[in-house]
């Protein structure tokens, strides 16, 4: 079978799961590594075994057989390893946000269009089974013309000392702003948002934004870090699209494992990323899958919309300033 080479920049907590999803695909090889901390170049040698690891990202794009890159970097630097991946002849997938700032994403774009690759955004809940039901339901006609969307994300606080070095719109908000755009299959017209601002912080930390769409359909997105560490990891997000002939729901609270255990209460998230001894199940692996794919045959990846990423980024702008100003933003 042929396979694969992948080469992977950032190896940071979601990096590794990217590496661990990887290595669990038969017909892909990890073949190289970019980190510019030593620690973690070591982890994906020692642990792993991944024969190259760089520090500088611009080494590991000379190795010619490299067919698809993963950008793991923080959110802020993703631009310059996907330049020099797509300059390079290398397929990538870009995490999310694609970008914090609009005019990068044309900079990829502009690249890929110049260098006859793909360039996809990391939106893994698209392989999610759960969401990805609700958009067969919409596009298969069974919950009619779809008039509502509602989203919630809630995340521990612990994880906002680390993530508000990014806004939440980006941060976290983003996963739920692509679903809506996938569901709706329309652009956004009109947004009106508003958020809590801890001290000295950009970011909030409680997140709403009301979406109108060019079509009708009118979205609220909702994103938190307020979940007490106390409480036990536990993700509880939830999604309800109301159409004209049926209404689809989920929680994701209900859909874990739960463990009451001698440390406290535990929710193993068993849909986007999960050891399960030696095998790896969820959302992520379903993506690189998929993109894997596309790269070892020369398809373009049509799941994942990099126009829509985009447009993803055009409305989180318009969020960021509704929340800052307290006023309505049209796009
Ligand atoms: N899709 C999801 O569900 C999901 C989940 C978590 C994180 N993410 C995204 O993944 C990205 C990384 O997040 P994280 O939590 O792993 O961050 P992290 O801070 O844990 O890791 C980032 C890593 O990138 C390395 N790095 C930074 N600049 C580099 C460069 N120029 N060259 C090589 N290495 C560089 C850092 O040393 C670090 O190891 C972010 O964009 C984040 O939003 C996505």
């Amino acid at each position: 079978m042929e396979r694969l080479k992948v080469g992977i920049v950032g190896l940071g907590s979601w990096g590794l799961s990217h590496l661990e999803a990887y290595r669990d695909l038969p017909f892909v090889e990890v073949v190289a590594v970019s980190d510019i901390r030593p620690e973690r170049r070591q982890l994906a040698q020692e642990r792993y075994g991944i024969p190259h690891a760089f520090e500088d990202a611009e080494s590991m794009m000379k190795m010619p057989d490299i067919g698809l890159v993963s950008v793991v970097t923080f959110e802020q630097q993703h631009l310059e390893p996907v330049l020099l991946a797509l300059s390079a002849g290398k397929n990538v997938l870009v995490e999310k946000p694609v970008a914090t700032r609009l005019e990068e994403t044309r900079a990829m774009q502009e690249a890929a269009r110049k260098y006859g690759k793909f360039v996809v955004p990391g939106h893994l809940l698209r392989f999610e089974p759960k969401y990805a039901e609700i958009r067969r339901m919409i596009a298969e006609g069974e919950l009619g013309p779809v008039a509502s969307i509602y989203m919630k994300r809630s995340r521990e606080s612990s994880l906002f000392r680390t993530y508000r070095r990014t806004h939440t719109v980006h941060e976290l908000m983003i996963h739920d702003l692509d679903q809506a755009i996938w569901y709706a299959g329309s652009r956004v017209k009109r947004v009106y948002a508003t958020g809590r601002f801890p001290k000295n912080t950009e970011s909030p930390d409680v997140l709403w934004a009301q979406l109108t769409f060019e079509n009708g359909i009118i979205a609220v997105l909702h994103a938190n870090w307020m979940t007490p560490d106390e409480a036990g990891i536990a993700i509880n997000d939830c999604t309800e699209v109301i159409g004209e002939k049926g209404i689809a729901h989920f929680d994701t609270h209900a859909a874990g494992v739960q463990l009451w255990g001698t440390g406290g209460r535990r929710t193993s998230d068993l849909s986007v990323h999960h050891n399960l001894g030696n095998r790896v199940i969820g959302a992520l692996k379903e993506e690189l899958s998929y993109v894997s794919l596309c790269a070892l045959t020369g398809t373009t990846p049509d799941v994942l919309s990099f126009d829509d990423a985009v447009h993803g980024l055009e409305v989180a702008e318009a969020i960021v300033i509704s929340a800052k100003e307290g006023r309505v933003v049209d796009l």
